[in-house]
C-alpha cells in the first residue's frame, strides 16, 4: 500500500482523485483548508468502498502551517511516507488585469503556485530517499494558451507547468516522475457560473469533462504503469487545444 496525498480533496476534481486512488489500494491523505462537513464526506465515500484515508487539514498557502502539520505528519510517519502527491488545490478570480486587485493577484499565485512549492519540498525529500515518487500537479488549460480574465491563474498555472519540468529533470535519476495534469473545461463548482451551453460548442467532444474523467488519468501516471512518462504536461481537454 502507498500513501498518496491529495491537496483540495474535500470536493470537485480532487474528491474524485482521492477516491479514485483508494479504490486502487493506496491511503489516501485528503487535505483541505476549511471545509470540515465535505472533507469528511470524501473520507465517507472512501471507506464506504472499502478502501483507507484520513484527513489532514492545512491551508497550502499558508506556508508556515503547511509546514507545522504536513511537516509534522511526516516526521511523525517516517514508515510510510507519502509516495504519491497531487498537488490539486486551486482558486480562481477572474478579472480583467486592469481591475485585478493585489489580493485577487496574490492569493491566487499563493494558492496555485505557491501551494505547489509549500507542499512539494516537504513530500519530495522522502521520495529521494525511498528512491519511488509521483508527483501530479494540476494545472489548466489557461496555463498553456493564457485566457483573458484569467492573467493571474494562467501566470499561477503556466509557473506551476516550469516548475514541473524542471522538478522532472532534478529528481529523475531517483525513480521520481513530476508531471502536469491540464484539464480544459470542468464541470465542479469552479466552472459552475460559466455557460457551458456556449462554450461546448468550441470543445470537439461537444460537452465539458467529467472529474471522473480527470481522475482515471491522474491514476495512470500515480500508477507503476506510467514508469518512463516525466516532466509532462498531458491534456485532458476533449479536443479544445492541444
Ligand atoms: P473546486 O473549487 O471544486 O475544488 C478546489 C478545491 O481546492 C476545493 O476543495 C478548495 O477548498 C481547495 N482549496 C482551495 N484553496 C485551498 C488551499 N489554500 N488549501 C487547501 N485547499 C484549497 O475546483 P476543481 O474544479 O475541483 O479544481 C481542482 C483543480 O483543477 C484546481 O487546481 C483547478 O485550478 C484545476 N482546474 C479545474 C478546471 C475545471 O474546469 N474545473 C479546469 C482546469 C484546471
Amino acid at each position: 500500500m502507498r500513501y498518496a496525498l491529495v491537496t483540495g480533496g474535500a470536493r470537485g476534481i480532487g474528491r474524485e482523485i482521492a477516491l479514485k486512488l483508494a479504490s486502487e489500494g493506496n491511503f489516501v491523505l485528503i487535505n483541505y483548508r476549511s471545509n470540515d462537513e465535505e472533507a469528511n464526506r470524501t473520507l465517507h465515500m472512501i471507506k464506504e468502498q472499502g478502501g483507507q484515508g484520513a484527513l489532514l487539514k492545512f491551508d497550502v498557502a499558508n506556508r508556515e502551517e503547511t509546514d507545522r502539520i504536513l511537516g509534522h505528519w511526516i516526521e511523525a510517519n517516517k514508515e510510510t511516507p507519502i509516495q504519491i502527491l497531487v498537488n490539486n488545490a486551486g482558486i480562481r478570480k477572474d478579472t480583467l488585469l486592469i481591475m485585478m486587485g493585489s489580493e485577487d493577484w496574490d492569493s491566487v499565485l499563493d494558492t496555485n503556485l505557491g501551494g505547489f512549492y509549500n507542499v512539494t519540498k516537504h513530500v519530495i525529500s522522502p521520495m529521494l530517499v525511498k528512491k519511488y515518487g509521483r508527483v501530479i500537479n494540476i494545472v489548466s488549460l489557461s496555463g498553456l494558451k493564457g485566457l483573458p480574465g484569467q492573467v493571474n491563474y494562467s501566470a499561477a498555472k503556466a509557473g506551476t507547468i516550469g516548475a514541473t519540468k524542471a522538478l522532472a529533470q532534478e529528481v529523475g535519476r531517483r525513480g521520481v516522475t513530476v508531471n502536469a495534469i491540464a484539464p480544459g473545461f470542468i464541470k465542479t463548482e469552479m466552472t459552475q457560473d460559466l455557460k457551458e451551453d456556449e462554450l461546448k460548442k468550441l470543445i470537439p467532444l461537444n460537452r465539458f469533462g467529467e472529474a471522473k474523467e480527470v481522475a482515471e488519468l491522474v491514476a495512470f501516471i500515480a500508477s507503476e504503469k506510467s514508469s518512463y512518462i516525466t516532466g509532462e504536461v498531458i491534456n485532458i481537454n476533449g479536443g479544445l487545444y492541444s
